[in-house]
């Protein structure tokens, strides 16, 4: 990777088929399908809440496309990119693939709408403050055709009937997974929660 790719002008937007097949160059085959129902998911629910369904399905392709980087790439492209990580996202490298593929996706893909970008960077903790859009990729990334967890069948069911519920069930789900594996917690998920909580009492 030379350091002049990322150092020119954004590259001009993908049109729909280009972006699929170079996302699928990018991820294995299981994630590639893992995408694809993103991608579905995000569609059926930006239709569903009034959201722009192009900008849905965009955030959804590219949503992972830096899941499959190893760690020291991961670590070189965010050193490259200006991402400063703090001490919470330097103990959690499972998240790092969420702000480098937003940066990936401006940088490479020509994505310039900073919505599309913030779905992207905050997908897997989710975070206080989000836009439709943002809170429909979120829920998309755990609700698409192959996912199955416990609950996943009502959390199906919330995000078609009200998404501040949608989104405190996933939160809920997310924390708890994360309490009984005694990992870290990101500061990020906690904010979403109690924002809403707030917001509803
Ligand atoms: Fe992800
Ligand atoms: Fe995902």
């Amino acid at each position: 990777m030379s350091d002049r790719k990322y150092a020119g002008q954004r590259p001009p937007a993908m049109d729909p088929a280009g972006l699929a097949a170079e996302v699928r160059r990018r991820v294995s085959p299981g994630r590639f399908a893992h995408v694809e129902g993103v991608v579905q998911a995000a569609a059926e629910l930006a239709r569903r809440w009034g959201v722009a369904e192009d900008k849905a399905v965009l955030a959804a392709w590219l949503h992972d496309v830096a899941k499959e980087l190893p760690q020291d790439t991961l670590l070189k492209l965010a050193e490259r990119f200006g991402i400063i990580f703090d001490d919470e996202m330097a103990h959690m490298p499972h998240l790092w693939h969420a702000p480098v593929g937003a940066e990936l996706a401006r940088r490479e893909f020509g994505v310039g709408d900073p919505d599309v970008l913030a779905a992207v960077r905050h997908h897997p903790t989710g975070r206080a403050g989000m836009s439709p859009l943002e809170r429909i990729v979120f829920l998309a990334d755990l609700i698409e055709p192959g996912r199955s967890f416990p609950g996943v069948d009502e959390l199906r069911r919330l995000s078609t009937e009200d998404l501040d519920a949608a989104l405190l069930a996933a939160y809920d789900g997310l924390i708890r997974y994360v309490l009984d594996k005694g990992g870290l917690l990101h500061s990020d998920t906690v904010a979403a929660r109690n924002e809403i909580l707030l917001r509803r009492s």
